[in-house]
């Protein structure tokens, strides 16, 4: 169909049809690659490729020399970059995914985890584990295929391969092996369609055997199908079809035992997570749609007379004046009655969010600030001919900021400080930023942005008239420039229809979002960088906000992502539907990203986005969002209203399940420091904790947050009871603490009711809890804690703490706990330095068949009027009323 086939022939190239099948015959008619020359220096092999017969000028024309370059950088990475060495070609540039340096000099190739082997003629390679000489990745027969706009490398793996990764996704969190292509081009993926490309991008993933877990990253931010397929009796592939850039993978041993192992290796290259601010963790509430600050208002006394814990009020384009960034519209949300909502939150110990999109209206001439300050700097995206790349966005025509741009940060951040300015205008407490894969209405080609805006009726009109201005409120209750040394190749290169056609589902590359023939300022094409542009915005956003406030930690929340993001922001799973499916598939979602990415701050819009919701699916939703780290409520413009207060039993449902969460919330702040500090995943699949069990590897409806709470919602419609696998393991009921035997089986729960959630507690945690949820974090951390103490089949158990004052980037102090059991004695040792400012009120000792004979705190006999046993639920109870800021022991007789 299309221009395509006259654009290809044009070029000379074969032509071969949509995305992008290509038959045996013609693929045996490439012929490879022969390595010679090789030079080994230390930890470096170095060589020369050379196209080993007839160029079979698949997609273009093979590039005829490449330089191959393996580095064992450490123990467990490899570093294997295949370019041509003639020609600079685009590679993701330092500024955006920095990566790591390597000087481990006491390291020997053959000393390393994982091995490089090689054939030379016909070039192949593989990557082996060196404990067990299992052959992790080799390229095998498959021909490597090089040409200016397509790179082909193809893998062999085992029949049935455990993979994990290639998002972002909305498919089963392992992959499917069978005939599946996942697509990585950043769209505007309304209703996030499984099967088809989403909003971000992490060409990563992880591999699970029986012999243990190994990664996989290819840094490209090319568009790409990476193809999965055993259709071929016996034999299961995985493809990588790329339209730019280079081979630039790197390998992590992972480890044979300990799946997280390998997450921590990735985290070496991608970077950790950030450190959320511990309100973060609170409760959100948004929507799209809220017509006017009286509606804003309302929402935040709705929920406080609902007695549901908000600690978050987030605002949707709503509030801009014709959905023009960095205004507000003065009749519907008028700057003083705005800057009254503010302080309010702000005086009750609450938080306020909005949204700010990259596109800014293209307005000359008629005094818009943001338009004319970045017309001045010169900022936005460029199209071939110089003149401004323009899309039709919210607002109409629109420009894009060009983070590559060395002028981008400094116009970003002072709109920030002055839309945002806390004396003259709104003091947000974190920032959200939508619509950045960047998209854009325009259909491609978007020739006529102005026709186009008109016709989609852009922006769109009020619905409802303005409300009273005075009406009173609350009165219920109270990048810097990358320089190229060779500037990158494009000659003669087609890139709005590449030969190879990735499976993109808007078609063709440029429709719907920026033009890839747009050029940023460092030369660079949008071709190229596509896959950037909304983490790029992620880290200009994430440093406006710390120049607002400097020394504290902010919350920005982004939709479109690429490897590395995690580092200054996090996410939410972009526009869903209120429906099962999508309450479901949520789950394989935040496991992408916060085990496997390194996104942790992530969840999906609970009671879903588009579409009407209905009471059970909220109420379910309520509370399986509770297990989100990421936390909020938040709905489409048309459909009906979902705050959790508008039935009873979504708000019960939401008390119920806020109340575990907030209790638990120093717990999962615990594993986001440790997240911070080594990449340790803050949730987990179940195979990352029982990796021998079969069983466990495709599951994707229950789930661990943080390391020991075994979460398993229902998961049908009407459904009163849900099937959960309980690997063979000692587990106990977080709201009985009675134990429960796991056999490697599901096992049935009955009478699930609406309001309540299964969670379990894996046997062998020990976990510092509240004793009591609250309505907001600051009142929690007021909060004294009790310990649980959930021991093993062999009597024993461990958790640790993690407190500092949950804001500023850099911590004075900090308090460090770890908790042991074992021989019926609880440690608590730690660093107290930063002052908990709250007691420990008991200890509650699990699967405790008899009562003691005595209880000892620091050796001294505790009254037996402290001291309560239960032998129904087998459950201990110890209070104590001591200062949380040294160590003590409890020691059950
Ligand atoms: C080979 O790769 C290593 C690690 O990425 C790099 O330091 C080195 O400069 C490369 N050598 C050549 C000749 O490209
Ligand atoms: C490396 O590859 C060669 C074939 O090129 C093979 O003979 C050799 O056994 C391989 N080494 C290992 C350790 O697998
Ligand atoms: C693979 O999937 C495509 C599209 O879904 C379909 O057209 C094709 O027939 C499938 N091929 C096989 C071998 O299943
Ligand atoms: C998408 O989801 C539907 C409904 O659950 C399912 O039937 C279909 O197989 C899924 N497609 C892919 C590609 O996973
Ligand atoms: C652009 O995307 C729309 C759907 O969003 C589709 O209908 C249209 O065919 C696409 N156009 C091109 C040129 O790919
Ligand atoms: C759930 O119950 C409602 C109301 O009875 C019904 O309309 C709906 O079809 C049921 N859903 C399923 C999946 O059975
Ligand atoms: C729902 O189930 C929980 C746990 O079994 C129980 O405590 C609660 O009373 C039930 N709620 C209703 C309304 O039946
Ligand atoms: C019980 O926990 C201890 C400490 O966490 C651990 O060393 C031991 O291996 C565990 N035992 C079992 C059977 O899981
Ligand atoms: C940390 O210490 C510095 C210098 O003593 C002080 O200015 C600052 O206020 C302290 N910050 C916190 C959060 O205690």
């Amino acid at each position: 169909m299309r221009l395509r086939s006259l654009l290809s022939s044009t070029l000379g190239f074969v032509a071969i049809a949509s995305s992008t099948a290509v038959d045996q015959a013609t693929l045996n008619a490439c012929p490879g690659y022969e390595l010679h020359n090789v030079k080994t220096q230390g930890l470096t092999l170095l060589a020369d490729l050379s196209i080993r017969g007839k160029a079979c000028d698949l997609f273009g024309p093979d590039v005829e020399e490449l330089l191959l370059n393996v580095t064992y950088e450490t123990s467990t990475r490899l570093h294997v970059k295949i370019t041509d060495p003639n020609l600079a070609r685009y590679e993701v540039p330092e500024s955006v995914l920095p990566r790591p340096t390597s000087d481990d000099h006491a390291l020997t190739p053959q000393a390393a985890d994982i091995q490089f082997n090689y054939t030379a003629s016909p070039f192949s390679f593989s990557v082996l584990r060196t404990s067990t000489r299992e052959v992790l990745f080799t390229t095998g027969s498959h021909p490597l295929i090089f040409e200016p706009q397509y790179l082909r490398l193809t893998t062999d793996l085992p029949q049935n391969a455990n993979l994990y990764g290639l998002g972002e996704h909305t498919d089963t969190f392992r992959l499917p092996t069978h005939n599946y292509t996942r697509t990585l081009w950043s769209r505007d993926a309304y209703g996030v369609p499984n099967g088809t490309n989403l909003y971000g991008n992490h060409p990563v993933y992880f591999e699970h055997r029986d012999t243990g877990t190994h990664g996989i990253f290819l840094v490209n931010s090319n568009g790409m199908d990476i193809k999965i397929d055993d259709s071929t009796p016996g034999k299961t592939t995985l493809e990588y079809d790329v339209i730019g850039g280079v081979l630039d993978f790197y390998f992590l041993a992972g480890s044979e035992s300990d799946p997280t192992e390998v997450a921590r290796q990735y985290a070496q290259i991608v970077g950790t997570p950030a450190e959320a601010p511990y309100w973060s963790f609170g409760l959100h509430q948004c929507r799209f749609g809220y017509q006017n600050y009286i509606d804003v208002a309302g929402v935040i006394s709705n929920y406080s007379i609902a007695n549901i814990p908000l600690e978050t009020m987030w605002t949707d384009i709503d509030y801009m004046y014709k959905r023009q960034v960095f205004t507000l519209d003065p009749d519907y949300f008028p700057l003083p009655r705005m800057r009254e909502i503010v302080d309010y939150l702000h005086s009750h110990n609450q938080r306020y969010v909005l949204m700010t999109d990259p596109a800014v209206a293209y307005l000359p001439d008629q005094g818009y600030g943001p338009y004319d300050r970045g017309s001045a700097l010169d900022i936005w995206l460029k199209a071939p001919n110089g003149s401004f790349s323009l899309g039709a966005v919210w607002p109409g025509v629109t420009v894009f900021p060009d983070w590559f741009n060395s002028d981008a940060q400094e116009y970003w951040s002072n709109e920030f400080a002055m839309f945002y300015d806390p004396q003259t205008g709104l003091d947000i407490d974190g920032a959200w930023i939508d619509m950045n894969e960047p998209s854009s209405f325009c259909s491609y080609p978007c020739t006529d942005p102005f026709e186009q805006a008109v016709q989609q009726d852009l922006p769109p009109a009020r619905t409802s008239s303005p409300p009273n201005p005075t009406a009173p409120i609350f009165v219920s209750n109270t990048g810097s420039s990358e320089h190229l040394s060779k500037r990158v190749s494009h000659k003669g290169e087609n890139l709005q229809f590449p030969p190879y056609e990735i499976n993109n589902a808007d078609g063709s590359l440029s429709n719907k979002t920026s033009d890839t023939e747009a050029v940023h300022a460092n030369g660079m094409v949008e071709y190229d960088v596509h896959n950037l542009y909304g983490t790029m915005m992620s880290t200009a956003t994430h440093n406006a906000m710390l120049s607002r406030r400097p020394g504290l930690r902010t919350l920005v929340i982004t939709r479109s992502t690429f490897s590395g993001a995690g580092r200054h922001v996090g996410k939410w799973l972009g526009d869903n539907f209120s429906n099962w499916e999508h309450y479901r598939n949520s789950i394989s979602g935040i496991l992408n990203m916060a085990s496997v990415f390194h996104v942790p701050m992530i969840g999906a819009d609970i009671c879903g986005y588009a579409e009407d919701t209905t009471e059970s699916l909220c109420a379910r939703w309520a509370m399986l969002g509770a297990f989100y780290p990421f936390m909020r409520n938040h709905n489409a413009d048309t459909s009906i209203s979902q705050e959790f207060y508008r039935w009873q039993t979504v708000a019960q449902a939401a008390r119920n399940a806020l109340d575990v969460r907030y209790r638990l919330m120093d717990y999962i702040y615990t594993a986001f420091h440790k997240a911070s500090v080594d990449g340790t995943p803050v949730l987990n699949p179940l195979w990352y904790i029982y990796p021998r069990d079969p069983n466990t590897f495709p599951i994707d409806l229950q789930f661990f947050f943080g390391p020991s709470i075994l979460v398993s919602p229902v998961t049908e419609e009407n459904a009163t009871s849900v099937s959960v696998y309980l690997p063979r393991d000692t587990f106990y009921d977080f709201s009985t603490l009675t134990p429960i035997q796991g056999d490697g089986r599901n096992i049935m729960l009955d009478n699930v009711n609406l309001t309540s959630i299964p969670v379990y507690i894996r046997s062998g945690a020990v976990l510092p809890l509240r004793t009591a949820g609250a309505m907001t974090t600051t009142q929690l951390r007021k909060t004294d804690f009790e310990v649980i103490v959930a021991p093993n089949n062999t009597g024993e158990a461990s958790g640790s703490l993690y407190m500092d004052d949950g804001v500023s980037i850099t911590q004075n102090a900090t308090t460090e706990v770890t908790m042991t059991f074992s021989g019926n004695t609880l440690n608590v040792r730690g660093s107290f330095d930063y002052p908990t400012g709250v007691k420990v009120s008991r200890v509650r000792f699990l699967d405790v068949s008899k009562a003691p004979r005595e209880v000892f705190l620091n050796g001294q006999m505790i009254g037996k009027s402290a001291i309560q046993h239960d032998t129904d639920s087998k459950v201990l109870d110890v209070a104590l009323d001591i200062p949380f800021s040294e160590n003590f022991t409890v020691h059950v007789d």
